[in-house]
């Protein structure tokens, strides 16, 4: 009896993957978070595994475990994010974005718990890096993935985004739609290349969307 092979399409390729939400501290006690479970990017990990390449795995923080053979770099903050990111990017030959990562942060952390006051409180929030955006300004051979969760005109805004971040792929999902949304194990997705094309996936296991992101990404390596 022979374990199934399964073809080493990423063989030797460094895969570096964000996964999960980050958190943006407003004092030690709270923060700003987002729905995010980390799924789809653990998927990711463990399957680009399996098809032989080496992964690391920048992740927020999730209730997951990650893949044995990934090097896992954790982090909280959107700029934590970024720092990892960037400094692993010169390595990468693939960067797959699919962290919910924080727009806003806190414009200022307070070192001692907040107290309540008499009325309405304000928190002033800032703009976070564009992780992504700065990776499609700077990139020399990576190819660049990055993920889109929208509520609606889901083509319009995957396809800006592609054009505004200088990705090569954007996989996108209404998040509205049942089997869809955020937690669950499976998705609806639609992923748009560069070139202008799209291609439509039923609904599947994040494993399978894992899959296929990846077969149409070691596809457009060889060509
Ligand atoms: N992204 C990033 N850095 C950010 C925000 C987003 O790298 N500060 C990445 C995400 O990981 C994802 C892609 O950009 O791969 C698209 O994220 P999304 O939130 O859909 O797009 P935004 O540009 O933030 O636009 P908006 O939230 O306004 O739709
Ligand atoms: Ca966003």
């Amino acid at each position: 009896h022979f374990a199934e092979r399964k073809p080493q399409l990423l063989k030797g390729k460094k895969v570096l993957i964000t996964a999960g939400p980050t958190r943006e501290a407003i004092d030690p006690v709270r923060y700003v978070t987002n729905h995010s479970s980390g799924k789809m990017g653990y998927a990711l990990a463990e399957q680009a595994i399996e098809m032989g390449a080496e992964v690391t795995l920048v992740t927020g923080p999730v209730n997951l475990m990650p893949p044995l053979k990934a090097h896992v770099i954790p982090v909280e903050s959107a700029a934590d994010m970024h720092d990892a990111v960037l400094n692993q990017f010169d390595a990468s030959d693939v960067v797959i974005m699919t962290a919910a990562v924080a727009d806003y942060k806190p414009k200022f952390y307070h070192v001692q718990k907040m107290k309540k006051q008499p009325g309405e409180n304000v928190i002033e929030f800032e703009r976070t890096k564009d992780i992504l955006k700065e990776l499609g300004e700077n990139k020399t051979h990576q190819i660049l993935v990055g993920f889109a969760a929208e509520t609606n005109n889901v083509e319009e805004y995957a396809r800006g985004k592609l054009e505004k971040k200088n990705a090569d792929m954007i996989v996108a999902n209404n998040v509205t739609v049942a089997g869809a949304g955020f937690g669950t194990d499976t998705n609806i997705v639609t992923i748009y290349k560069k070139d202008g094309s799209a291609i439509e996936y039923p609904k599947m296991s994040k494993a399978d969307i894992a899959k296929n992101i990846l077969a149409e990404l070691s596809r457009n390596q060889k060509e």
